[in-house]
């Protein structure tokens, strides 16, 4: 329908607060140590504790449910300002927000949203997904990690690669195969804690960036798990697993959309005040023209970007907008933050100038919470089904 390709989307006066509370955070909480974070590979729990403090591990909750009650549109808003600073605080927010509370949130029983959503929320707990593993990952229906029914119980046996939050959280949501036979639907996904007998946390990822995210394996060794920590019926995991990472596609593509345009914002800034061949090099044609196709590419993503978050706020089918504004915003920041280390020339390659670390950042936008190639499966499936 004509209505829903172009929505108008209108920023209210409290999408406005929140935009600005999250860029004020971001500038002032954020920035300082943002570089030592990067080089320590640190995963600072004290801005997760403040991040908690302004209501941004759970916007998309219900404030009963101790969230902040607020719609997916100012969820991409402050994901935005928060990853234009810092993007690895931008990933511990996201998998937090849309994949394990807002999965909770939808498809938990009352009694798990109690136990695990208010905490986790409120930001007193921190979640973490668990879908990829050694030999699972674009191909996510193969799944290694068995959860054997033991009547009251499953047993869980099996490693998780690439977790984020890995190390930090509390609560892990584990995707594991409990029928082999009936392949993608005989998944489930299991609530799993932290100090579970058997669980145990496995080797810290050195990475390429958002290193100040942590990101570890996880191995489960008979690891037993009540059946009540189960997500929805017997073989609903991966469909669970899928319908939420439909929501998590957006928070990613407003990761990237904030990595972009923090990296562009510091090479207007730096072309203005840089100077060769007697005028700054923002009068060059050759920078006045990288810096107007920068602008363009993020400007149609940001669209894509809030346009995927107003289809879910307006109960729309998401999994198409979701898909094309991940693969778009995640393309258009790996471009953009190339663009921004050119203009900064041999500045641009250290550390302090910032765009070095959004371009070792923006790398994962194209390859976790599904490639690039697999939003153009997603996309393709859509428009052909
Ligand atoms: N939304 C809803 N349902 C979906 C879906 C979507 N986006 N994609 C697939 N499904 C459903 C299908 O409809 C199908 O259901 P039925 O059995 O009822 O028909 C079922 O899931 C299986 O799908 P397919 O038959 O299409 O299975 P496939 O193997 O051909 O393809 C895939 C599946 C789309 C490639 C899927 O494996 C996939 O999305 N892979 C990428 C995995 C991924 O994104 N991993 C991210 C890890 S989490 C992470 O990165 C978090 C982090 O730390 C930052």
């Amino acid at each position: 329908m004509e209505n829903q390709i172009l929505p108008s989307i209108q920023l209210t006066e409290e999408h406005l607060a929140v935009k600005e509370a999250a860029r004020d955070f971001a500038q002032n909480e954020l920035l300082p140590g943002v570089i030592d974070r990067d080089i320590a590979s640190k995963f600072s729990k004290d801005l997760v504790k403040k991040m908690a403090e302004m209501g941004f591990m759970g916007m998309m909750v219900p404030t009963e449910y101790g969230g902040s009650g607020m719609d997916t549109l100012s969820y991409v808003l402050a994901m935005e300002e928060i990853s234009k600073v810092d993007a690895s605080a931008g990933v511990i927010m996201s998998v937090n927000n849309s994949l394990v509370c807002y999965g909770l949130l939808r498809y938990g029983t009352e009694e798990q949203k109690q136990k695990y959503l208010i905490p986790l929320a409120s930001g007193q707990k921190l979640g973490a997904f668990c879908l990829s593993e050694p030999e699972a990952g674009s191909d996510a229906t193969s799944q290694h990690t068995l959860a054997e029914d033991k009547g009251d119980y499953y047993l869980l046996n099996g490693t998780k690669n690439w977790i984020t939050n890995g190390n930090s959280s509390d609560i892990c949501l584990v995707i594991a195969q409990t029928h082999p036979e009936l392949k993608h639907k005989g998944i489930n996904c299991l609530i799993v804690e932290k100090g579970t007998e058997g669980f145990e946390i496995g080797k810290k990822e050195d990475k390429m960036g958002i290193r100040a995210s942590d990101t570890h394996s996880l191995m489960f060794n008979d690891a037993k798990v009540a059946k009540n920590q189960r997500i929805g019926e017997d073989g609903f995991g991966f469909k669970f697993a899928m319908k939420t990472l439909n929501g998590g596609r957006i928070g990613i593509a407003a990761q990237a959309l904030g990595i972009a345009a923090g990296a562009y914002e510091l090479a207007v800034k730096y072309s203005k005040e840089r100077k060769t061949f007697g005028r700054p090099i923002s009068d060059h044609q050759a920078i006045q023209f990288k810096l107007a196709e920068m602008h363009t590419k993020i400007q149609a993503a940001r669209l894509l970007v809030y346009k995927a978050a107003c289809d879910k706020d307006q109960g729309l089918d998401y999994v198409e907008s979701a898909a094309m504004a991940k693969l778009y915003a995640s393309e258009v920041a790996m471009w953009v933050t190339t663009e921004a280390v050119q203009i900064h020339g041999g500045y641009g390659y250290v550390r302090e100038f910032h765009v070095e670390r959004m371009m070792r950042d923006a790398k994962i936008t194209q390859i976790y919470e599904g490639t690039s190639e697999i939003q153009k499966l997603v996309i393709a499936r859509e428009i052909l089904k």
